[in-house]
């Protein structure tokens, strides 16, 4: 029988500050209202002096826990992020310096928002091939840190936070089914952060422009993002022979509740059955999806043998879909 990769431990951790909706309105020109009604973000952890591989140390401790596995064993890590400690070295590299995780081999994905998803499809074929054994996947961002906040259109939307699981060998029927990776770069200015890069070096003009800030075309990406995953849920169900009714729990990458109903409704998916925690939380982009699946781990409100869907849409634009039989 060949090989296949199982979550065998899950964990996840946010800064203690919190920034609500109402702390916004003193900051910009917005509403508890609009936030709501638009997004159903109600606030959001803001990190303090914290950078991304500080947070996923504290997600990573906890995963590695919950499946009794010591760093010593981990044979990869994996971070998904787009606000890692800098551009170089790897937070990856950096967090197994903090794990102790001495047999590692370390290295990031950016995929922004569906990174997780695209760091999870990596994971997966490593082990399937027979190379590695244990994994430490990590979707961690400090976005705070890359937001303008006087731009009411961008600052309400985002989080910080982490979430880790480990990735381990496994036989049988059970594990990671299949995993789908999407990208289509011609929408690539409909979310980014254009300063900073080889484009346009860090310089005072770049300051000046505000170009190490994420810019969003919000309205644009919205409407891809619906169309987009609206077909990519029914696809994998279809492509793993499975109806909407086998499927025990989606969970989705927690930008906006709209955009999680929409999806939900194609699938005629319960509410109860589909993840949400934005409200908690923001969009942590690479975060969102191991931060909403530790909760819904941890809550018990997935058993062993479930069929669980996870879907990501984010800049690049890229998308992005992991079928798991728990
Ligand atoms: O995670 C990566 C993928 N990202 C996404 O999937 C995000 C997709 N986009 C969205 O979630 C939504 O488009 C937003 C939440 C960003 C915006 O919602 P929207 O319904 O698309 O609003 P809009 O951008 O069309 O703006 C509507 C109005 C505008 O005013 P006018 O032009 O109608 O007078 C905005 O200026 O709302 C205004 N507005 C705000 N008002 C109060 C924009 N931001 C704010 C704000 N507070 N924070």
């Amino acid at each position: 029988m060949p090989f296949r990769s199982r979550i065998t431990g899950t964990g996840s951790y946010a800064p203690e500050q919190v920034l609500t909706n109402f702390d916004l309105e003193k900051k910009v020109d917005t509403s508890d209202e609009w936030i709501t009604e638009r997004t159903g973000i109600k606030e959001r952890h803001i990190a303090k002096g914290e950078a991304a591989s500080d947070l996923c140390l504290e997600a990573s401790k906890k995963a590695l826990q919950a499946a009794g596995v010591d760093p010593g064993e981990i044979d990869l890590i994996i971070v998904a992020t787009m606000s890692g400690d800098m551009p170089m070295p790897s937070t990856a590299s950096l967090l197994q310096k903090k794990l102790g995780a001495k047999h590692a081999g370390a290295f990031d994905v950016n995929a922004a928002c569906s990174g997780f998803l695209y760091g999870l499809s990596v994971a997966d074929s490593f082990i399937r091939s027979g190379q590695v054994k244990r994994i430490l996947l990590v979707g961690a961002e400090v976005m705070s840190k890359f937001l303008d906040w006087e731009d009411r259109t961008t600052c309400v939307l985002f989080g910080d936070g982490a979430g880790a699981v480990v990735i381990e060998q496994t036989k049988g029927q059970r594990g990671i089914l299949s995993t789908r990776l999407y990208s289509d770069g011609t929408m690539w200015d409909y979310i980014c952060l254009p300063g900073g890069g080889s484009q346009n070096p860090p310089s005072s003009k770049t300051l000046k422009d505000k170009m190490h800030f994420v810019k969003m075309k919000g309205n644009e990406t919205f409407k891809v993002a619906v169309r987009t995953l609206e077909k990519l849920v029914v696809d994998t169900l279809k492509e793993n022979g499975l109806k909407p009714s086998e499927l025990a729990m989606l969970i989705p990458h927690q930008a906006n509740l709209r955009i999680i109903k929409a999806t939900a409704e194609r699938l005629h998916l319960p509410m109860s059955r589909v993840a949400v925690n934005l409200q908690r939380y923001g969009n942590t982009s690479s975060a969102s999806i191991p931060i909403a699946l530790d909760e819904v781990v941890r809550e018990g409100r997935i058993k062993k043998d479930d069929y669980i869907l996870l879907e990501a849409f984010g800049a690049g634009l890229t998308w992005a879909s992991a079928l798991i039989r728990w």
